[in-house]
């Protein structure tokens, strides 16, 4: 499968036409955002790596019923995927305390929740992604009553397998941001990426940050941390 034209350029992502209207090819880029694009910097490897963990993941959570835009990994930066329009809505799952539910509620960073939680935020970088309930969405057309019920089902299902599947690397899944799209079909599916771009790791004997945090906040060795993920997760 080839590219054709470049349909999109994203902050950490490239999207290109194949032959095949239903599939594009995303390409991921060594380019780091932080704070709605204002913060730029490059993480070595990053691109393959994120690449990498994404379609190992997506490829496990289709076998536990999540269905995904995976289709085939082309190289180290680049996959193909289902084209689907994307539902502009950041879905947000937390296990523990950290960044902007820590800021909010004025807390303190780490503390274990009996369940999960879920928010929504409005995916538009000129509004800074404000935070949105599931009747703002539906009053917005973003999605239906049924399409958000699909999108929580499929989030927390992603959060279980997730946290169960990094506990067995030694890793604390604290947070996540997943993104849905639908296809020509119309059928919801997990699009976007899962690394250490979209999710907080924290080491779960020694509580080091092995995430896309250590670039936010200037903690130094980023590109260890995302070599650490994949040594734990992909044995690479
Ligand atoms: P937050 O605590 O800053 O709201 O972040 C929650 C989770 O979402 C965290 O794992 C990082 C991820 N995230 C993104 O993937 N993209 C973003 O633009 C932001 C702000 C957070």
């Amino acid at each position: 499968m080839k590219k054709l034209e470049q349909l999109y350029e994203g902050k950490a992502k490239k999207v290109y036409s194949t032959e095949d209207p239903n599939v594009v090819i995303v390409s991921y880029k060594d380019d780091a955002t932080a704070f709605d694009g204002l913060k730029k910097g490059t993480i070595t490897g990053k691109g393959a790596i994120n690449n990498q963990m994404t379609n190992f993941l997506m490829q496990q959570l289709e076998k536990v019923g999540v269905p995904t835009h995976y289709v085939q990994e082309l190289s180290d930066r680049d996959t193909a995927v289902k084209k689907v329009s994307i539902i502009p809505l950041e879905v947000i799952i937390r296990n523990v305390s950290a960044g902007s539910f820590a800021k909010r509620f004025g807390v303190e960073e780490g503390i274990v929740f009996d369940a999960p939680t879920i928010e929504f935020s409005y995916k538009n970088d000129d509004l800074h992604d404000p935070l949105m309930n599931a009747y703002h969405a539906v009053a917005l057309k973003l999605a239906t009553w049924d399409e958000i019920d699909t999108i929580k089902k499929y989030a927390f299902a992603v959060n279980d397998f997730l946290k169960k599947t990094l506990l067995e690397c030694g890793v604390t899944l604290v947070d996540f941001k997943l993104e849905f799209g639908k296809t020509a079909d119309n059928t919801i599916v997990l699009a976007d990426e899962i690394s250490p771009d979209t999710c907080r790791f924290w080491d779960s004997k020694t509580g080091e940050k092995l995430d896309k945090d250590r670039f936010r906040r200037d903690l130094g060795n980023v590109e260890g941390a995302y070599q650490e993920m994949s040594r734990r997760l992909l044995g690479k």
